[in-house]
């Protein structure tokens, strides 16, 4: 392939990687055409200065920008400055190992849209790396996953080392915030075909890391702003409305049934269980058409096996009502008439595990 491949490479006080990180892109894509794209916050190490010095060496361009604006946003500023119609995206300290760009480049020209570096694919991983950040990347993962459901294809959605063809990015209207450029562009670019390579995320060996605890705020941020951008803020408002009918039809059959139906005395049991499996299977089937209707599968098979699972988590979520109830006025002392608030307190963790292990398992996507 004759592409010109443009590497768009953030950098913040990286001066001791750049020579070395040049030196093996060079080797890795001999008889490639690449530019090598550095966008720098202006670095007090001298880091842009360095790479115009070797200008004449390698192919190289630099943007410096005035403030430091964040690892994503300066990925963003980088797609403006390339030529390639494939564009790579990896940092400047040697942690995405340069020799993986020639592996991602194959999956592009076998098809894919877009190509990520993962190290949860097998053959990928990140050794050295203390239980506590191994446990926050793959919480951060997990959060993606259960939240932005259109990520779970995707193992690691968190990497900063990927390769895409600039079609995706067309018209997508990205919003950079703090790290996860990625993320962005899963969720807002157009693209038919994600493939995954494995790779050893490399110990740093000169410069400091820059991410900070502030990131991890701006990740939760940036989930936020992408769930209400890609409208599961909206999903979860609809089932939210969704449940507040099931509510109103449990009550309303409730009293049917004991004022008209005569279930009266020991009988109203009945009346409960009666409107409240109603009400469940009423909400089943509004969450079909309204809530998921992006995600209804045709067939009455599909449509039972999912009444059940809608059923299944349901009682799960009985079961959590009753025990955040049970913890709050058995542990922590809730009276009258605050039980009414540890009841509310109950169906309201109900109502999120509800939404999440419907939006995770009933309607998988
Ligand atoms: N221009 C610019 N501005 N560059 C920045 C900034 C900034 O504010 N902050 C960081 N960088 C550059 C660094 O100079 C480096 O080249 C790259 O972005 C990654 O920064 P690190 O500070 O080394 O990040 P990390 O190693 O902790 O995190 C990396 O690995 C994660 C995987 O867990 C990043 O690639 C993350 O995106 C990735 O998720
Ligand atoms: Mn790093």
């Amino acid at each position: 392939m004759n592409e010109t491949i443009s590497l768009i490479i953030p950098t913040y006080n990286e001066r001791d990687n750049i020579t070395p990180l040049l030196k093996r892109l060079e080797n890795a894509l001999a008889g490639y055409d690449y530019e090598a794209v550095f966008i720098d916050d202006n670095s007090a190490d001298g880091t842009a200065e360095l790479v115009t010095s070797l200008a004449d060496k390698y192919p190289v361009k630099v943007i410096v920008r005035k403030d430091k604006r964040g690892l994503a946003s300066a990925v963003v500023d980088g797609l403006s400055h390339v030529s390639g119609k494939i564009i790579a995206v990896m940092d400047a300290d040697l942690q995405h190992p340069p020799e993986v760009v020639p592996a991602l480049l194959k999956e592009i020209e076998a098809g894919a849209d877009i190509v990520i570096a993962s190290r949860y694919v097998k053959g990928g991983g990140c050794p050295g790396w203390s239980l506590s950040r191994r446990l926050i990347s793959r919480g951060a993962i997990f959060l993606a996953h259960l939240l932005l459901p259109a990520t779970r294809q995707v193992s690691d959605p968190a990497s900063g080392f990927f390769m895409f063809n600039k079609k995706v990015i067309a018209g997508a209207e990205l919003k950079p915030l703090g790290y996860k450029i990625l993320l962005e562009i899963l969720m807002q670019g157009n693209f038919k075909r994600v493939a995954e390579v494995p790779y050893t995320f490399g110990t740093r060996g000169r410069g400091e890391s820059k991410l900070s605890a502030g990131q991890q705020v701006a990740y939760l941020r940036h989930l936020f702003s992408l769930m209400k951008r890609s409208g599961e803020l909206t999903r979860f408002l609809k089932f939210a409305l969704v449940g507040a009918s099931g509510v109103g039809v449990n009550e309303g059959l409730y009293w049917l049934l004991t004022r008209l139906a005569g279930l009266v005395g020991s009988l109203d049991i009945w009346a409960v269980v009666i409107g409240t499996e109603t009400s469940v299977i009423t909400n089943f089937i509004l969450n079909n058409y309204f809530t998921f209707a992006d995600r209804r599968q045709p067939g009455l098979k599909s449509f039972l096996k999912r009444l059940l699972r809608f059923n299944l988590v349901c009682l799960a979520g009985v079961g959590i009502t009753v025990g955040v109830f049970y913890i709050l006025t058995r542990s922590f002392g809730v009276q009258e008439p605050y039980d009414l608030l540890a009841l509310l307190a109950g169906i309201a963790v109900a109502m999120l595990w509800n939404y999440l292990a419907n939006n995770w398992w009933t309607w998988k996507p």
